[in-house]
């Protein structure tokens, strides 16, 4: 038999994503409705060695749902990779009475997760994902998607006016360190000309003769999306190698969007789902889960275990990435 849990703790980790407000807010509202006490750890695992507790009432949680980044701040901890530093955060669980934990963050935090139960198994853990990369196996869709998706888009709208205006090529590059979920939804929401990305081996080579068939058409000027992890250098060094091999644009500029991706007020979106995400993770610590990121599938909320969700990576859907290259040319 599970032990009934009475008081949870939630924590945000690793990058911010917009609508980890709206996940945290739904966390509080569905303690409160279950007579939970809840506190809210500042600054991630950071917080939870340093004793960084703050009891959360429902008002504490309103008028945030439209905010960007995260009110309970976060961090990427070092403390925490090492034995003493769990440690000393289980002490301080164990000293304020928490028997479970809401976790919202990307891998690196479920990665910490999984090794903090494995030495704790008395602690209960739940994972929301929330990164704008979706990157995370198990789940269609994570928190702040969406949202970093249509600031991108928005910003290569911008930057096709004035490459338009000009004739010019213009490189834009977009995050995801490991993962091209932001530069092909991007590239296919922004029209843009090519999209490089982690999960395929591109080439200069194909690149110019990309550019040169559009040029050929009277493509006078064009955009390309490049994940920051792409496989053939940085957005400048793709952007020179292109230079000595085409002669069809006035110029070629290069844009890195950056940080801009991981602010903003959230989309619809991100607060429906990051509101299902965070709601049905206190209900599944209730049904007595834990050890697992309560993501979505198939529009349900579903279960991954945290050991499949960190160890697998998530399939680019190939069709869609088929569909970005006939579209770009
Ligand atoms: O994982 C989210 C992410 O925004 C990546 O896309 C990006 O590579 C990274 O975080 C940047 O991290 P930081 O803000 O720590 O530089």
């Amino acid at each position: 038999m599970t032990k009934e849990i009475k008081r949870i703790a939630v924590f945000t980790s690793g990058g911010d994503a917009p609508a980890m407000n709206a996940a945290i807010r739904a966390i509080v509202r569905n303690a409160f409705n279950n007579d939970l006490h809840i506190y809210g750890i500042m600054r991630g695992y950071e917080g939870m060695i340093d004793g960084n507790f703050k009891r959360l009432e429902t008002t504490d949680v309103s008028n945030i749902i439209h905010r960007g980044g995260t009110v309970l701040k976060t961090a990427r901890s070092q403390r925490f990779l090492t034995l003493e530093g769990r440690k000393q955060a289980y002490e301080n669980l164990r000293d304020n009475d928490i028997d479970a934990l809401i976790a919202i963050g990307g891998n690196g935090t479920f990665t910490g997760a999984l090794k903090f139960m494995e030495e704790y198994p008395d602690v209960r853990v739940l994972g929301i994902p929330g990164t704008i990369d979706n990157d995370l196996f198990g789940t269609d869709f994570t928190v702040g998607f969406d949202t970093a998706v249509n600031t991108a888009v928005q910003a290569v709208d911008k930057i096709r006016d004035t490459a338009d205006s000009h004739n010019r090529l213009f490189f834009v590059e977009v995050m995801g360190r490991h993962s091209g979920f932001i530069a092909l939804h991007t590239a296919i929401a922004g029209g843009a000309g090519g999209v490089l990305i982690p999960e395929e081996d591109s080439n200069i080579d194909d690149l110019v003769k990309l550019l040169k068939r559009g040029a050929k058409r009277a493509k006078l000027f064009s955009i390309v999306i490049v994940a920051e992890g792409n496989h053939m250098g940085t957005v400048y060094d793709i952007a020179r190698q292109v230079e000595e091999k085409i002669d069809v644009y006035d110029d070629i500029k290069v844009t890195v969007i950056g940080h801009l991706q991981r602010g903003g007020s959230p989309s619809a979106f991100d607060r429906v789902l990051a509101s299902i995400l965070g709601f049905g993770a206190v209900e599944a610590l209730l049904e007595g889960k834990s050890g697992a990121m309560v993501g979505i599938r198939h529009n349900a909320v579903h279960l991954t275990p945290f050991k499949e969700a960190i160890s697998k990576s998530k399939p680019l859907n190939k069709d869609l990435l088929r569909m970005a290259h006939i579209l770009a040319q």
